[in-house]
């Protein structure tokens, strides 16, 4: 699962005091072309590479919202609505929908459409994660309320 702790780092500016922020504030799209490298002994994108993409951009969302590293702390939805196959263009947005003290909740969406031709773009899978902003030594730490933004 996603560690943001892995990334480069500044040092966080979040806390009980950080100002509050909005879903829009930490909204995240990450957009990747399938290949046939990921698909599995059906010819289509295996789920573990779906699964890794939403694990991806939910850790982003959330680190962005913490301002600094989080931790994935659970996986509390997965549904694959349609399958997805090489050629397709998968767009995976992420938001914050939950902040806590110190675990936030973000709600991904994702959508496919063929990379080389204009048409709409198909939900694939929906997903939800909670995630665990961590201090230097891993443990626990504050993050932004979370306040409603315009859409
Ligand atoms: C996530 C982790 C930092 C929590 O540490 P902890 O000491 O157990 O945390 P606490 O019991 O003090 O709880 C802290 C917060 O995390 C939440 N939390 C802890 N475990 C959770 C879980 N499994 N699912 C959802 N939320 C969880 C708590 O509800 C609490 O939220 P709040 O502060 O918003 O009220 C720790 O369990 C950990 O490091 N796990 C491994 C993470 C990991 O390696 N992920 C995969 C790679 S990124």
């Amino acid at each position: 699962m996603a560690d943001t702790t892995t990334a480069p780092t500044t040092a966080s500016t979040a806390g009980p005091t950080a100002p509050a922020k909005t879903p829009a504030d930490s909204r995240v799209t990450l957009a990747h072309i399938m290949s046939e490298h990921d698909t599995n002994l059906y010819g289509t994108i295996h789920g573990g590479v779906v699964m890794r993409l939403i694990d991806d951009a939910a850790a982003a969302a959330a680190g962005r919202h913490a301002d600094g590293p989080a931790v994935t702390a659970s996986v509390d939805g997965m549904r694959f609505l349609a399958p997805v196959r090489a050629g397709d263009l998968l767009s995976v947005h992420a938001e914050l929908e939950r902040a806590g003290r110190t675990s936030m909740t973000a709600s991904v969406r994702v959508t496919a459409e063929r990379w080389n031709a204009s048409g709409p773009a198909a939900d694939v899978a929906t997903a939800r994660l909670t995630f665990v902003a961590i201090d230097a030594e891993g443990r626990p730490r504050p993050v932004p309320a979370l306040t409603a933004g315009t859409a």
